[in-house]
């Protein structure tokens, strides 16, 4: 299963190889848009690094981790903690610590935590070597869909990072949390790296299938924009976190997306001259607006954008 097998990517500079896996990345894109990779060229002391200093702030007492709250009205970022355990619908049961990196007018360098002393310079440095590979991966996918390799990336217009640091400690009841409630990523592409097992993906049958843990590879899923972009031939998956009663599980999750006044289109290329878009336009804006106003249950926020309504599941 697409999942479970990390998919190597040095094969991509064997030409004997490389084929091979641009077929299995193209397959995952296609399936779910959920795969892992290894030998994807991030040194493993810099992910090593950016655990250490990830543990570290989340061991940290809370009075100094609250130095670093978000003032949730104004913008997600910062520091936050959420354990909510409820009978009815699953909550969250996280803490987290969220930064925007790009573009560099964006970093508000009041919320990165100064300890660990070391904390800043390793999220700039990890966060330049995620965005280095999120680019190697767009352009595999735009060229396996037969775009030109920088297809996606310009059509996600000006470069937007951010990362989250997320933290679910041990809950004496997990059957009645969850660390991160069933979502699809918004943006355009995830790249997660997990200490621990707890995510899962949301497979057939209204069933969940464990992305475990796989020591250096990173967990590379596709978001709702590059759905609309491919026109639906690329899925953006529903997932969440799983909570555990023993031990303590981080995840350290790069986002790449496009920028509020960035309109996004169906690739004309992958648009039936009969069908038409299945999507409509839009403005990346109008899509947070979307989302803020609240997802609809039992349907993924993208499905709320697209025409000829049938055709997408
Ligand atoms: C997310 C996410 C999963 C995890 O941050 O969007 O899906 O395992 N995280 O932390
Ligand atoms: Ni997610």
């Amino acid at each position: 299963m697409a999942t479970l097998k990390p998919i190597d990517l040095s094969g991509l500079d064997d030409e004997r190889l490389a084929s091979s896996v641009r077929a299995q990345i193209a397959e995952a894109c296609e399936k779910n848009g959920f795969f892992q990779i290894i030998n994807h060229g991030v040194p493993v002391e810099l992910m090593d690094k950016l655990k250490e200093v990830g543990r570290k702030f989340f061991d940290m007492p809370e009075e100094e981790k609250l130095v670093y709250a978000g003032k949730p009205v104004l913008a997600a970022e910062g520091y936050g903690s959420r354990m909510v355990l409820t009978d009815s619908e699953p909550q969250f049961w996280r803490e987290f610590v969220e930064l925007h990196t790009l573009p560099l007018s964006e970093r508000h360098y009041n919320y990165w935590p100064q300890k660990p002393a070391e904390f800043n310079e390793t999220v700039e440095k990890y966060t330049a070597a995620l965005m280095d590979l999120a680019h190697r991966l767009l352009s595999v996918i735009s060229e396996n869909l037969g775009l030109k390799p920088t297809y996606i990336k310009e059509a996600m217009g000006v470069t937007q990072q951010s990362i989250v640091f997320q933290c679910y400690p041990p809950c004496p009841e997990p059957g009645k949390t969850l660390g991160l409630p069933a979502h699809s990523d918004v943006g355009g592409i995830t790249i997660l790296m997990q200490e621990g097992d707890g995510l899962q993906v949301a497979a057939a049958n209204d069933t969940w299938e464990l992305v475990p843990n796989h020591p250096n590879a990173f967990v590379v899923n596709l978001a709702d924009q590059i759905e609309i972009i491919t026109n639906g031939r690329y899925k953006s998956a529903n997932h969440r976190a799983i909570v555990n009663s023993d031990s303590t599980r981080r995840s350290y999750v790069t986002f790449y997306y496009p920028g509020k006044d960035q309109k996004i289109i169906p690739a004309p290329e992958l648009v039936d001259a009969k069908i038409g878009p299945l999507y409509r336009e839009l403005y990346y804006l109008e899509y947070l607006q979307a989302l803020a106003a609240g997802r609809a249950k039992d349907k993924r926020l993208v499905q709320s954008f697209a025409i000829n309504n049938p055709l997408i599941t």
